[in-house]
């Protein structure tokens, strides 16, 4: 006999179709989380608009039968640029996933002027600028917006203060968004990832010490994979979170009860 415990875990959590005929846009889509949200979304019939600086996006576009578009979302005309470029290919937009992402690791008072400008630039200033550039058209289709944010967001976490300052920026955002968009029908949530192994994470989760102390805190007793986010970040793109706006979900395993 098998018990529920030893059946696989499934690859989706929700029925496949649920996002048919809908646009998405996935920044940071060549990354770890991006590239797993990519494939959740168009699991579920959504057609992906895979968006990165690095030329990885190609690839995973091509994965998940979408299509790539290219370049530095820091660059001053990059946001409108690319929601251009995605209404001009699909004819509409119905959701925007903003998981571009970088991380300086320094004592804070240390870091360079120009590494706080990039980590500003990239983690908040891109995804402000995409949302402002993509809220004509999630209007016209009642649509939503899910932002990455992190542990570090409301949590005092040594060594990436700076980092958790753009990601409680990202994180106020996310609500003030949803009180002002929620009349418009477009509902804006986040998701707070705990440790997930990705490119950003892979050296430092790589340390035998700051892993076993990681491991110690996370009650279900893993670190997590881009696919335990990306069905999160589906869900809440779905009709199924119809009612759910402001929302901050964490995926940790538990890390942030301990
Ligand atoms: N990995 C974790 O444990 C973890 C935890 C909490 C939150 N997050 C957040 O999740 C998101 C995804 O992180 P990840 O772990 O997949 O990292 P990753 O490094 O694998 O992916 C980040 C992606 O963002 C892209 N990117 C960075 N700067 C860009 C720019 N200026 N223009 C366009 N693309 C740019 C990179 O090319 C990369 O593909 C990030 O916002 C990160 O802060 C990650």
């Amino acid at each position: 006999m098998t018990s529920s415990q030893d059946a696989p875990r499934p690859s989706t959590a929700s029925p496949p179709g649920e996002l048919s005929g809908r646009t998405a846009i996935v920044t940071g889509g060549s990354g770890g989380i991006g590239s797993a949200i990519a494939r959740a979304l168009s699991a579920r019939g959504a057609t992906v608009a895979v968006v990165d600086a690095d030329d990885r996006a190609r690839a995973v576009a091509a994965d998940v039968a979408g299509f790539a578009v290219l370049g530095d979302l820091t660059a001053a005309d990059a946001p409108q640029r690319v929601v251009d470029q995605v209404v001009a290919e699909t004819g509409s937009l119905d959701v925007l996933v903003n998981a571009a992402g970088i991380q300086v690791r320094t004592a804070a008072v240390d870091i360079a002027a120009q590494d706080w400008e990039r980590l500003l630039s990239v983690n908040l200033t891109a995804a402000y600028r995409l949302t402002q550039a993509a809220v004509k058209f999630l209007t016209a289709n009642r649509g939503s917006i899910v932002n990455i944010v992190s542990l570090s967001s409301d949590r005092a976490v040594a060594g990436i203060v700076p980092y958790g300052a753009t990601k409680a920026g990202l994180l106020q955002l996310t609500k003030g968004l949803a009180v002002e968009l929620g009349p418009q029908g477009i509902r804006v949530n986040a998701v707070a990832p705990g440790y997930v192994v990705t490119p950003m994470t892979a050296e430092k989760l790589g340390d035998p010490e700051f892993h076993d102390r990681v491991m110690s805190r996370i009650p279900l007793g893993r670190l997590a994979d881009g696919g335990d986010v990306a069905d999160v970040v589906s869900f809440l793109a779905s009709d199924a979170a119809r009612y759910v706006t402001g929302a901050v979900l964490p995926v940790d395993g538990g890390y942030s009860i301990t």
